[in-house]
């Protein structure tokens, strides 16, 4: 995301000092950013720090004498593309759902036309009070993003919801709102992502490398393209995309259960997840107790998913899968589009430095019946972008 004008109103909560890192991190990617705060908000975060960070003026008095270049929370207001409340105080939420006015924030706020979200983080019983809860479903009436706080620590000492989400989470969010290019406008994309688990005790289970970056950076890309997107996602340790239906799943035949039920009211399928082949036979209900000797574990296999829902592929459906390979890349690729009939293979060799499992960064060929086309080393999130381009848009 760069080259955006975006507008972030901060108010009088701890959470505060979050916003430094957001600001200085959409600044840092290119985009335009202008922070509007509270009188009360410059009790947590003095209006220097977001001003340094931002190199805008930051604005908390509508009546400054020395800063009418023009009537600044119109001007602002028509400029944006995103206004942001982060965080957004119980007292915000009130005056925003009621079309108070009071304020440089308030007012900007209120004459802005472009797509607005905020961000509520307070105490859980607050939070959870029927006043504020009514005031977001205000505001969302009215169309107003609202995404949701995370449970966690708060600064009050309770736990619960109420946490405001962290920076990066919210500049992913913010990525979403801010996309003109809504290429997948009205298509349902199903993605497969992270690694499955196959259990072997109730302590032990065979996984693999995967850490799921490849497949949460296409569910990203593709909710920006305006897709509806359902995430099938093994194991991760990565945060909840926001605007992303995720739905988590343990094992091979868990996933596959998943996709198939999915398969039908999808227009595309991506299955990135990395599939166990095998699976043991028996899955002890205990804790297998070591004894003397080796111990061999028999497996079986697992049903291939991007196989099945390949030959059930309607016209209109684009089924891609991905081929990670350590030898006969481009051999070994086709062979796979061939025999699971995908429109796509994403092939990737991990002996390539840069390439693989864990890095941030991928190296991969995009295989059609007709075609190869190499995308070069990118980052997992220019790769995604490039993948969802090249199959579907026309
Ligand atoms: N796949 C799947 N179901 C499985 C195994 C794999 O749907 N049980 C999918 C993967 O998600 C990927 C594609 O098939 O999109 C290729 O996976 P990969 O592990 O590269 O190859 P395999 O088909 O498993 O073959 P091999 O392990 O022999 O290379």
């Amino acid at each position: 995301m760069k080259n955006k004008c975006i507008v972030v109103g901060v108010t009088a909560g701890i959470a505060a000092y979050k916003i430094c890192q957001l600001v200085s991190s959409l600044k840092k990617q290119g985009n335009e950013v202008h922070v509007i705060m509270t009188k009360e908000a410059e009790k947590f975060v003095t209006p220097l720090t977001f001003q340094t960070l931002s190199s805008q003026k930051v604005i908390t008095d509508m009546f400054t004498v020395d800063y009418t270049p023009d009537v600044h929370h119109i001007s602002l207001a028509k400029k944006a593309d995103l206004f942001v409340v982060a965080p957004a105080t119980a007292n915000i939420i009130a005056k925003i759902a009621h079309g108070v006015a009071d304020d440089m924030l308030t007012t900007t706020f209120l004459a802005s036309t472009c797509p607005k979200m905020i961000v509520p983080a307070m105490n859980t019983n607050m939070l959870n009070n029927p006043i504020t809860q009514d005031n977001i479903a205000t505001c969302q009436k009215y169309g107003m993003h609202i995404m949701c706080s995370g449970a966690g620590y708060l600064a009050c000492g309770d736990v619960g919801a109420g946490r405001l989400p962290e920076p990066e989470e919210i500049e992913d969010a913010i990525a979403s709102l801010v996309e003109t290019d809504r290429y997948l406008q009205g298509r349902h994309v199903v993605i497969t992502a992270g690694a499955t688990q196959e259990e072997i005790d109730p302590v032990r289970y065979i996984t693999n490398h995967s850490t799921g970056k490849m497949g949460y950076a296409l569910a990203k890309e593709a909710r920006n393209a305006g897709a509806k997107v359902t995430l099938i996602s093994g194991k991760t340790n990565l945060p909840q995309p926001y605007g992303v239906d995720v739905v988590k799943v343990i094992s091979a035949a868990d996933m596959r259960e998943c996709v198939v039920n999915n398969f039908e009211k999808a227009d595309v399928v991506i299955m990135s997840a990395a599939v166990a082949d095998y699976t043991p036979i028996e899955k002890a209900d205990h804790k297998i107790k070591k004894a003397e000797g080796d111990l061999s574990i028999a497996l079986k296999r697992t049903q291939d998913i991007l196989l099945t829902i390949g030959k059930k592929k309607r016209e209109n459906q684009v089924v891609i899968g991905f081929a990670m390979e350590t030898e006969n890349l481009l051999e070994n690729a086709a062979k796979k589009l061939q025999e699971k009939n995908a429109n796509y293979i994403i092939a990737n060799s991990i002996r390539e430095p840069g390439a693989g499992f864990g890095v941030d960064t991928n190296i991969v060929k995009i295989i059609s019946p007709t075609s190869v086309e190499d995308l070069g080393l990118l980052s997992k999130d220019d790769t995604a972008k490039e993948i969802l381009r090249h199959c579907l848009k026309k």
